[in-house]
C-alpha cells in the first residue's frame, strides 16, 4: 500500500516537471535560425562585403540607427551619414538599406519573422522593385 502511493507521487512529480518545463523544450529543433541571404547585385559588387557598420553592431542597433537617421534627415535636413570607417551613406531606408539588401524578403523579413518583429515602415516607404 505504501509503495503504491509512492508510485503515484513520483508519477505526479514527473508529470508536473514535464508540464512546467514544457515551454523550454517544446519546439526545440523545429525553428533553427533563418538563413539570411546576402545574394544581391549591389552586395556582389562590393569589394569588402561589409555593412554600414560592424555586423554585430548592425544586428543589435539597426533599429536605433534607422530612427536616428529619420530624425536627423527629416527634422534637421542632415542627410549624410559618415560610418566609423569613413564611408559616407545617404540616411535612407529604401535608398540605402534596401539598395544593398534588395532581397528584403530573404533578409530583413526572414529575420523579423523569426524574432516576431513587424516594422511598420512599408505603408509609407517604398520597397524598391515592388514599384516598377
Ligand atoms: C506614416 C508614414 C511613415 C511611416 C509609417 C514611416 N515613415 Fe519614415 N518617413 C516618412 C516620410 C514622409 C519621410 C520624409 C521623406 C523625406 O524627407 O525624404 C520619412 C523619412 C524617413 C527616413 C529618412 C529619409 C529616407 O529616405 O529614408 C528614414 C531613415 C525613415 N523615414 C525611417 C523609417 C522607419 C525605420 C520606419 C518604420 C519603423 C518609418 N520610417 C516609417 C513617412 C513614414
Ligand atoms: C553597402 C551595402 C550595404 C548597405 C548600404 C547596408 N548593408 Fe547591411 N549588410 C551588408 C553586408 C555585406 C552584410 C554582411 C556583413 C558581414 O557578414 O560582415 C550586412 C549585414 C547586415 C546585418 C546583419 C545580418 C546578420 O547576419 O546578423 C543587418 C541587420 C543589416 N545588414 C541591416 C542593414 C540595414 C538596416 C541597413 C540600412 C541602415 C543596411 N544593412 C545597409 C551590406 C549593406
Ligand atoms: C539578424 C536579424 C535581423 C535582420 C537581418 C534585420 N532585422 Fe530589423 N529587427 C531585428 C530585431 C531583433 C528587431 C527588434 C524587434 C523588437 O525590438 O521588437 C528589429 C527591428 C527593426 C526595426 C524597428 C521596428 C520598430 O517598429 O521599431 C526596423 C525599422 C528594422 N528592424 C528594419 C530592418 C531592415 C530594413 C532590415 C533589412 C535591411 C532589417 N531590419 C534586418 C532583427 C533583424
Amino acid at each position: 500500500m505504501k509503495l503504491y502511493n509512492k508510485g503515484y507521487i513520483i508519477a505526479g512529480i514527473v508529470v508536473f516537471i514535464i508540464l512546467i518545463t514544457f515551454p523550454l523544450w517544446y519546439g526545440k529543433g523545429k525553428s533553427s535560425p533563418p538563413t539570411l541571404s546576402l545574394d544581391t547585385p549591389a552586395i556582389a559588387q562590393l569589394k569588402d562585403k561589409r555593412c554600414i557598420e560592424e555586423k554585430s553592431f548592425m544586428r543589435e542597433n539597426h533599429m536605433k540607427l534607422l530612427g536616428t537617421w529619420r530624425d536627423e534627415a527629416v527634422r534637421e535636413g542632415n542627410r549624410l551619414y559618415t560610418a566609423r570607417d569613413g564611408r559616407v551613406f545617404e540616411k535612407s531606408l529604401s535608398g540605402t538599406c534596401l539598395e544593398c539588401h534588395s532581397n528584403k524578403e530573404q533578409f530583413c523579413d526572414r529575420c523579423h519573422n523569426y524574432v516576431g518583429a513587424q516594422p511598420t515602415c512599408w505603408s509609407c516607404h517604398i520597397i524598391p522593385g515592388e514599384v516598377k
